[in-house]
């Protein structure tokens, strides 16, 4: 372990207070060694949920960046806000559509407010995830919600685009509604899951979870500890488990 003279640190300005943290940190990691104690804006940790939304300057460099703070590193002159929520529009939608509607019409109808994107390219600049935010958008527009589907499929929802619009656009949103569509209306059905859904449909698994429901949760604890794995490294659809009862 580090002597205190070797560790090397940085300073960062978390809400307004300055704290002295070591170099090698993500900002959620130091952030919580010097106390402080997230009850929200923290979910998996990976990078995934998208709820530990920052804001961020480095010293005297005028560009306001946003990043993930279980992703991004600490940086010395680092100036730190949080984002716990931020209002989004999200308009409910049905998955069915008359015959009369198609689902590229539906998505723009219930997000008129894309056509005003001015093309600033603040979205795509500020997107922690690396999305052409502002291509999706203009997919979403022209119709092309294969494009759009494709564009945000890893948004991790962490309105960082959302909140610096001009144009108000709950980006988002738009794009979680045109993945939707896109997969019901558009995307060619897997078969594999067409056969699951088959196999559920025909009861197949319907003793498996008869047993499961009969254990206690100590029980259930061991059965999970002692599950297979697909290993990392196996070839895609070469895998299967010595217990396959539920295969
Ligand atoms: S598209 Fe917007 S909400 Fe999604 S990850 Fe990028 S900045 Fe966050
Ligand atoms: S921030 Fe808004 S207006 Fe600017 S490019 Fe993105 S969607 Fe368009
Ligand atoms: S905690 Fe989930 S993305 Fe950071």
């Amino acid at each position: 372990m580090d002597s205190l003279e070797t560790v090397k640190t940085v300073d960062i300005i978390y809400d307004d207070v300055s704290y002295c943290v070591p170099v090698d940190r993500t900002v959620l990691s130091a952030l919580e060694e010097v106390g402080i104690h997230f009850i929200r804006s923290v979910g998996c940790r990976g990078g995934v949920c998208g709820a530990c939304t920052i804001l961020y300057r480095v010293g005297s460099d005028y560009t306001l960046k946003a990043a993930l703070m279980c992703q991004e590193m600490v940086q010395d002159g680092m100036s730190i806000l949080p984002l716990p929520f931020f209002p989004q529009r999200k308009q409910p939608h049905r998955l069915d559509l008359p015959e009369s509607e198609t689902p590229d019409y539906r998505v723009l109808n219930h997000y008129p407010e894309v056509n005003g994107c001015i093309m600033c390219g603040e979205c795509t600049r500020l997107c922690p995830m690396g999305i052409d935010v502002m291509g999706y958008v203009g997919m979403v527009k022209r119709g092309d919600l294969r494009g759009a589907s494709e564009e945000s499929f890893t948004c991790v929802q962490c309105q960082a685009c959302a909140l610096r619009c001009p144009a108000q656009i709950s980006q988002p949103n738009a794009a979680m509604m045109a993945r939707r569509y896109h997969a019901r209306y558009q995307a060619p059905q897997a078969e594999h899951l067409s056969k699951a859904i088959e196999r559920i449909e025909s009861k197949a698994f319907d003793a498996g979870f008869r047993r499961l429901r009969r254990l206690d949760e100590d029980e259930l604890r061991a059965l999970y500890q002692r599950r297979e794995r697909e290993p990392t490294d196996a070839h895609p659809g070469t895998w299967l488990p010595e217990d396959r009862s539920m295969l």
